[in-house]
């Protein structure tokens, strides 16, 4: 077998709905890079640092009487993420190792700009100067319709303060990324409302298929 050389480090999202099993994705995809010897990490969001982490638990514990204004819930998302890009995933880029993330911005703009009605407007100017260019190559997006995904979260258990909402957010949520999905070249997406084996094999077929896209062979060294 040729040895296979990347000639860049990836940057991989999984994106969906809560209980569209985007945890049990990113292990596979950790299997199928680990298999091709590709060094990676993978990373969660909110979260991934420890002051990240914290915020984490913020935005998906908070249960008070205070009333939340949801631009603060954005700003804690993009806090979070401005650490986990500088500390974590702008190191590892530069250093050739891939970065696979349970979600990313694409969140922000379907939960807070889709669910949560915030405008888009305020989300792109926080991408402008946060995210800046560290955009992924790749996006996986398991499509889950609502009914569904909100079936599962309760069969997992107390919902946290975000999986809290009714149905109809979770439609705004999910438009939202159907619609940013439809115009992102970068992206595939999965029918995540099928069973586990059959949506597991659909995501390592797509990713294979896309791993031939960007690899270019020789000898290593
Ligand atoms: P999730 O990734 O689904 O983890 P778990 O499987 O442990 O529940 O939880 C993260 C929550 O954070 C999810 O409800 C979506 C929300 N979120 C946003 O609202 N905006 C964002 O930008 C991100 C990254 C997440």
């Amino acid at each position: 077998m040729k040895n296979i050389i990347y000639n860049k480090s990836k940057f991989i999202i999984l994106e969906g709905l809560d209980g569209s099993g985007k945890t049990h994705a990113c292990q596979l995809i950790k299997k199928i890079l680990e298999k091709y010897k590709i060094p990676h990490i993978v990373i969660r969001e909110p979260g991934g640092t420890p002051l990240a982490e914290k915020i984490r638990n913020l935005i998906k514990n908070f249960y008070t009487y205070e009333i939340i204004n949801q631009k603060t819930i954005l700003l804690l998302v993009y806090a979070s993420r401005m650490q986990l890009i500088q500390n974590i995933i702008a190191p590892a880029l530069k250093n050739n190792i891939w970065v696979i993330s349970d979600r990313y911005e694409l969140s922000s703009f379907a939960y807070q700009g889709g669910g949560f009605k915030i405008k888009k407007e305020l989300i792109i100017f926080l991408k402008k100067i946060i995210v800046k260019s560290y955009l992924p190559d790749l996006t996986i997006y398991l499509d889950i319709i609502p009914k569904y995904a909100l079936h599962r979260m309760i069969k997992r258990g107390k919902l946290d303060t975000i999986e809290n909402n009714n149905i109809n957010f979770f439609q705004r949520t999910r438009n939202t990324y159907l619609h940013l999905i439809s115009k992102n070249k970068n992206s595939l997406t999965i029918n995540a409302n099928l069973k586990i084996d059959i949506v597991h094999q659909d995501i390592k077929n797509k990713l294979k298929k896309w791993l031939r896209t960007c690899k270019i062979y020789g000898t290593r060294g």
